[in-house]
């Protein structure tokens, strides 16, 4: 089955917040920043402002009739700045204005009276400052004190990996207006429909139930609207509230990259330990993460790099400390693998550095190490399967891995301007919030008389594709046609208390849930069809019902009048909590997750050592798909998935000067990539695999393990250049932009 937005995106007809036909009267809204990363506010200057044509009204923090807080973990971030700003970019007001034009004249007339304070970017400094968000955290497995001694080869070495910018189509926006009673009605581009509903409760002062927060779909979140769209829906909140008028608000791209988190760049000390057959026996690692100036959901991040810090591998003596680093940077924030993509590059790099100290390639530690049926995760979780090394097996087979390495190794040989490199990318990746209290979803099902279903779950689309995947789950249970089923909006008037669309468990919890809807409607639906039958067993297939011996049919819409005629409930609510996961954050051990994906890329690039530029020929994925319930919608998640992993490894560079100001501040000198930098070759495979009880219909989760296997593009490259220049003394620290390489190639090289 086909995306179901396919169509209407392609065509443009998809509906995004900025479509939505404006109601008469609506107000444009936009932020104002300082200019400094670090300052006590004297004095804002609006006057002059103010008076600008076709500007309504400037509001600031005096104007909040709730709490200024919009913190989501912890209460410690202000929705307008008042005494002290802690980043560039942070809002200290909103102007309400006829247009957006009037609105950026307005704000050029706005000035500040202000004390700079000292800046803070560097994670390392800011904890060696004691300037932590949250306290620091250790996962410990065996001993490794005891384990040094027994390492024929014991390697350290410092691994830097920086952020990353959204880069969403759809850039931060909301769309508020005002209705009965003080309730207020807001369009939100949020992958968290209730956290924009709670934010606003508290920022206006209000109950919950005054505030309908609908989400149609997202252009894109990956993270970046889970936690950092809340803020902007409040403001168009509180400025209907003030003006009585509809307000919106979309943020400018620059606007955007100024204004908002990224991705957390890291820093991180490792200390490996091997024992001359390859076998690691122990390893420590530090992680610094750049949190930036505020909680936002950094700690839940820290925790998932603590858990993915040995990613597909088994070390038996583990060490994981991370430290969550306050620094003057806007907050940093979830992004597609929340936080675990961080901790897996450090073992990779380790893994890497060893094997160039040894002598031997490093997919021969990764194969040795990786993760069997028994072997316990140091956060206690004990896999019980066999995916890792299966994955491992098929691709190396599968993509002649042997072959691969000799071509490589040949031509390398045999060339000089040009050289080659190659990677084995294994992932591991564990599927629920490690916030074990997030992982539930409802779902509501109404039948209407005519036959045709409505669907609503908390499930936000953002180009993933759960809203295709929950239409067939509802399309299968009831055995009628997808066209007979619509999937609504998220609103939090029809679901309550949601979790956000995030930890790639979308369409696992809603479609859990949905299915127990389903389930509960065809139980109902079943006793009326056996009365008509005059059969026991009913069965529901392509739009019929049909008895046990296939003679008697009545037809889906018949079934459904039937069943209203004699008062048969249509309708259901459904609940759905994972079972079975726990976690122990006293002793740091426990089950969190539901379930594991796991998978094994091969990836081959050449570098052009006179340019320092780099192509990928080829990556080829082994992935652990389950039983796949849509082929297409996951292959794209795949692609999309690859792609960004390798751009933040490669061509991404998100720099702030030491003040604390962003300079890549817009699509012309941030690169993303683009058509031409995606894989010439992108051959995807599906590991045979049971899939998952946990996973919905066995179809595994899939919006962010892949992401991972761009990991192995840094390894790639790296390769590449230590054929060109063996003598170079590399460093890890991503992205490995074509700069950075250049720079490598010819560092201590003569010509
Ligand atoms: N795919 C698209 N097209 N757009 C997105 O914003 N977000 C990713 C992933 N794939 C994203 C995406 C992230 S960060 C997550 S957590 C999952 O989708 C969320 O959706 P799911 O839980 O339904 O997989
Ligand atoms: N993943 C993604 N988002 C989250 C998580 C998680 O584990 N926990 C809280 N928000
Ligand atoms: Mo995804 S980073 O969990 O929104």
């Amino acid at each position: 089955m086909i995306n179901i937005d396919a169509k209407n995106h392609v065509t443009g007809k998809s509906i995004y917040l900025d479509d939505i036909q404006e109601i008469k009267g609506t107000l444009f809204a936009l932020p104002f920043d300082l200019p400094n990363a670090h300052a006590n506010i004297q004095v804002i200057n609006l006057a002059e402002a103010r008076e600008m044509p076709g500007i309504h009204a400037i509001l600031t923090h005096e104007d909040i009739p709730g709490q200024n807080q919009i913190g989501n973990i912890f209460p410690d971030e202000p929705l307008f700045a008042e005494k002290e700003v802690h980043y560039c970019g942070q809002p200290a007001g909103l102007i309400l204005g006829e247009n957006e034009f009037f609105c950026r004249q307005a704000r050029k007339k706005i000035s500040f009276v202000y004390d700079p304070l000292p800046v803070i970017t560097c994670p390392r400094e800011a904890q060696s400052k004691n300037m932590l968000i949250s306290p620091s955290r250790t996962l410990t497995l065996g001993n490794t004190n005891d384990a040094w001694k027994s390492c024929e080869h014991i390697i350290e070495g410092t691994v830097d990996v920086n952020g990353q910018e959204h880069i969403y189509l759809e850039t931060q926006g909301a769309y508020s207006y005002p209705k009965e009673d003080g309730s207020i009605y807001v369009a939100s581009s949020t992958q968290a429909p209730t956290a924009v509903q709670r934010a606003i409760s508290v920022v206006l002062d209000l109950p919950m139930h005054k505030i309908e927060v609908d989400v149609v779909r997202l252009g894109g979140g990956f993270g970046g609207k889970e936690d950092q769209a809340t803020s902007w829906a409040v403001m168009t909140a509180l400025a209907a509230k003030h003006t009585g008028k509809p307000v919106k608000l979309t943020l400018h791209r620059m606007d955007d990259m100024r204004m908002t988190g990224k991705r957390h760049p890291y820093s991180s000390d490792f200390k490996i330990g091997l024992t001359n057959d390859l076998k690691i026996l122990a390893y420590e690692v530090t992680h610094y993460q750049n949190a930036g100036a505020s909680a936002d959901l950094s700690p839940a991040i820290l925790e998932r790099t603590l858990f993915h810090s040995t990613n597909a591998y088994f070390i038996p003596n583990v060490v994981i400390t991370a430290h969550s680093c306050k620094t003057n940077l806007p907050p940093n924030t979830a992004f597609r693998g929340f936080g675990g993509p961080q901790g897996q590059f450090v073992i990779e790099s380790a893994i890497v550095k060893a094997a160039e100290t040894i002598g031997v390639s490093p997919d021969e530690i990764q194969k040795r190490n990786l993760v069997k049926d028994g072997d316990e995760f140091p956060y206690g979780q004990v896999m019980k399967n066999t995916e890792a090394m299966n994955s491992w097996n098929a691709a190396e087979k599968l993509f002649d891995l042997q072959e691969v390495k000799q071509r490589i190794k040949l031509f390398n040989e045999n060339h000089n301007r040009f050289k080659k490199g190659f990677a084995v990318q294994p992932i591991c990746f564990g599927i629920s919030f490690t916030n074990t209290m997030m992982n539930n979803a409802r779902a509501l099902v109404h039948i209407y008389r005519d036959g045709s279903v409505v669907v609503s779950t908390g499930a936000v689309e953002m180009g993933q594709g759960v809203n295709t995947k929950l239409l067939q789950v509802a399309s299968d249970e009831f055995g009628i046609s997808p066209a007979r089923v619509r999937i609504e909006s998220a609103n939090t008037l029809r679901i309550a208390n949601t979790s956000p669309t995030a930890a790639s468990s979308g369409a696992d919890l809603n479609g859990k849930a949905l299915k127990i809807a389903c389930t509960n409607l065809k139980e109902r639906l079943t006793k009326v069809a056996a009365s008509i039958l005059e059969s026991e067993e009913v069965l529901f297939a392509n739009d019929r019902i049909s008895n046990a011996a296939g003679k008697k049919e009545i037809t889906w819409e018949e079934l459904v009048m039937n069943a209203f005629q004699k008062r048969v409930s249509l309708s259901e609510h459904s609940h759905y909590a994972t079972p079975l996961i726990n976690f122990d954050k006293t002793k740091e051990k426990g089950h969190p997750f539901a379930y594991h994906v796991y998978g094994t890329a091969v990836l081959e690039v050449t570098l052009d050592c006179l340019k320092g530029t780099y192509h990928f020929e080829s990556v080829k994925i082994m992935h652990d798909f389950g039983k796949s319930m849509n082929i297409s919608v996951d292959h794209g998640q795949v692609e999309g998935g690859l792609v960004q992993g390798i751009g933040w490894l490669t061509l991404e560079e998100v720099i702030y000067d030491e003040k604390g100001k962003l300079l890549s501040n817009a699509l012309s000198n941030y690169k993303i990539p683009d058509i031409y930098s995606v894989p010439d070759e992108i051959v995807i495979e599906h590991l045979d695999s049971p899939g998952s009880d946990f996973a919905i219909n066995k179809s595994k989760a899939v919006g962010e393990p892949p992401l991972m296997y761009g990991l192995g593009a840094y390894f790639a490259i790296r390769m590449a250049v230590k054929a060109f220049n063996p003598e170079s003394e590399l460093a890890f620290d991503a992205p490995y932009t074509p700069e950075k390489v250049l720079m490598d190639l010819y560092r201590n090289r003569t010509l």
